[in-house]
This record gives structure tokens, C-alpha cells and sequence, in this order.
């Protein structure tokens, strides 16, 4: 039986913080008494999240690759907190889209630094405060991508994948104390993430721009970021060792437990049916 956890209330760290599911975080948690830490490499975005929450809050510019900067980042975190450190949310991510056969060694390499290895580096980081206090959360962002595997996420499904082995070993480390680790399986969440993907050429070969694949991933999303944020934030606090997010993640979920090497086969279709009522309604 998984065991109830209070975030409320308690200090927050929450990565890529600037946009989308991070911010959205922010501002629930916030409205929810959570002192909170926002970080990004994005200043501009942070500042917005900033002046959008209710609470107390420590703005943090940081890139989540740098490993050092990661625990200079924690020391002040842990200075500043004016409550218990209650969920560390490493967030913060890109996307690239490309197939294997025309990959950009460099753009995978971006990605995996900031997919997994930021991951490695903020639990490593946060870790021993919460060890120290013997309480807290460590929550991680993977995806519905670290659940099956997808054509032209080959970087971005070997790091969400990473995400959740790193993810889940941590959290046989940790039972028997007061820390756990959790893992996030967002399904399609309407935020800038295909906006703010490195981009070169449409994978599938239809000719659209980077404009064009982010309206197309906004006309299927199902879910929006706040509601993430509340999906996570109930997760997290009903002490789920994984939480998936929005109605598609369940479907990819099953697909992955029913039919291991052939999920796509529906998963394809659906993409593609959902796509072509897309651009319909586009047309109209
Ligand atoms: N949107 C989705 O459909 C979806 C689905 C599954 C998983 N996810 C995951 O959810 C997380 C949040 O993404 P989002 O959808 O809100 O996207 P987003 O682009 O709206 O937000 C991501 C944030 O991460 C920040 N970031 C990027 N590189 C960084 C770095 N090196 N250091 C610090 N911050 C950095 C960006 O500046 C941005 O503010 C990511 O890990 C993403 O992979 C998203």
C-alpha cells in the first residue's frame, strides 16, 4: 500500500520552472503554502513565474547540466528554506526530433545532458538534505516516451527510458527511510516544448516548420499544464511510486503492458487519425 505524503505547506524545488508544466507546478504549489525554489536557464520566463505566485519564492537561474552548479544551488536552497524541504521536481527538458539515420550527434548529446543527466544531477544534489531531514520526495520528470519506444525520439525516449531505470533503482535504495522517488509520465501536455526543441527538418518528411509541428502537437494534446500540475501534485501526495499524466497516458500505458512489440501498430493509427481531424478543423 503506497503511503500518503504532505507537500503542502513544505518547501518546494521545482526545474525548468520558466514555462509549462514547471511553471504551472509553481503556481500550485504555491497557492498550496509551499515556500518555493523556481530555477531555469530561461531568466526572462522565471521572472514571469516569478511575479505570478502568491508565496514566498527563491529565483534561481541554472542550468541543470552543470553538476557543481546543481549543489552550489542546493546549499542555498537549503539556506534559504523556511520550511522542510517536502519534493525536489527535476523537470526541466528538451525535445529533438530526428531519425536515427539523420541524427545530430550534438543534439542528442544536448538533450541527454539535460533529460538525464540534469536528472542525475539534481537528485545527487537534493539528496542529502532530504536524506538528513529523512523526509521528502525526489520527483522526475521521464514520459509516456520512457514507456515505449516512438519514431524520431530516439535521444529523447533513451533519456526519459534512463530517467526511469535511474528513477526507479533509486527508490529500492531508499525503502526503509523516509525518502522516496518518484516517477512523472506526462502524455501530450499543451506546453512550448515542441516550440523550444532544437529543430533541422520534419522527420516524417511533410515539409512543416518547427510553427507548423508546434501547432500540430498543440491541436492533439489532451491536457493543459495546470492540470498536470494538479495531476502531479495529487500523485505525489497519494504516495504513487510513478504517476502517469492525462487520459493518453494511461492508453500508452496499457498499450506497453498488451502488446510489447506492437503498440505502434495503434499507437500510429491513432496518431494518425487524430493528426488528420487536426488539420481538418485547421482548414474549416
Ligand atoms: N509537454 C509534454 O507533452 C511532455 C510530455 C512528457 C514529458 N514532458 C516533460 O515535462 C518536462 C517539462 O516540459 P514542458 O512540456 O513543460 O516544456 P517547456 O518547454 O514548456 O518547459 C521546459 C522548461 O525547461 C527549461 N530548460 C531547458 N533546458 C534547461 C536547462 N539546461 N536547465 C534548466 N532549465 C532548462 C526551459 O527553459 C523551459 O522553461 C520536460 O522534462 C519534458 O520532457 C513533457
Amino acid at each position: 500500500m503506497s503511503k500518503r505524503r504532505t507537500i503542502s505547506g513544505r518547501t518546494v524545488v521545482i526545474t525548468g520552472a520558466a514555462s509549462g508544466i514547471g511553471r504551472a507546478l509553481a503556481q500550485r504549489l504555491s497557492a498550496h503554502s509551499c515556500p518555493v525554489v523556481i530555477a531555469d536557464v530561461d531568466e526572462v520566463g522565471l521572472k514571469e513565474t516569478e511575479t505570478s505566485l502568491p508565496g514566498p519564492v527563491l529565483t534561481r537561474v541554472l542550468d541543470v547540466r552543470d553538476a557543481a552548479d546543481q549543489r552550489a544551488f542546493a546549499d542555498e536552497v537549503a539556506d534559504w528554506a523556511p520550511q522542510p524541504l517536502g519534493a525536489v521536481f527535476n523537470n526541466a527538458g528538451v525535445a529533438v526530433a530526428s531519425n536515427v539515420l539523420d541524427a545530430v550527434p550534438e543534439d542528442d548529446q544536448w538533450l541527454w545532458d539535460i533529460n538525464f543527466h540534469g536528472v542525475v544531477n539534481g537528485t545527487r544534489a537534493f539528496l542529502p538534505i532530504l536524506a538528513k531531514q529523512d523526509e521528502g520526495v525526489i520527483v522526475n520528470t521521464s514520459s509516456v516516451f520512457g514507456l515505449v519506444g516512438m519514431p524520431s525520439q530516439s535521444a529523447y525516449c533513451s533519456a526519459k527510458f534512463a530517467v526511469r531505470g535511474f528513477t526507479d533503482a533509486l527508490r529500492q535504495e531508499l525503502r526503509g527511510t523516509g525518502v522516496s522517488a518518484v516517477n512523472v509520465h506526462p502524455g501530450g501536455i499543451n506546453t512550448n516544448i515542441v516550440r523550444n526543441a532544437r529543430f533541422r527538418k520534419d522527420p516524417e518528411g511533410r515539409g512543416r516548420n518547427q510553427t507548423q509541428m508546434a501547432d500540430e502537437f498543440a491541436a492533439i494534446t489532451l491536457t493543459q499544464p495546470a492540470k498536470a500540475a494538479e495531476i502531479i501534485h495529487r500523485g505525489v501526495e497519494a504516495g504513487k511510486a510513478r504517476i502517469l499524466v492525462g487520459p493518453d497516458a494511461y492508453v500508452f500505458d496499457a498499450l506497453a503492458r498488451i502488446a510489447p512489440t506492437h503498440y505502434y501498430d495503434v499507437i500510429g493509427f491513432a496518431q494518425t487519425r487524430l493528426r488528420g481531424r487536426a488539420r481538418a478543423r485547421a482548414a474549416r
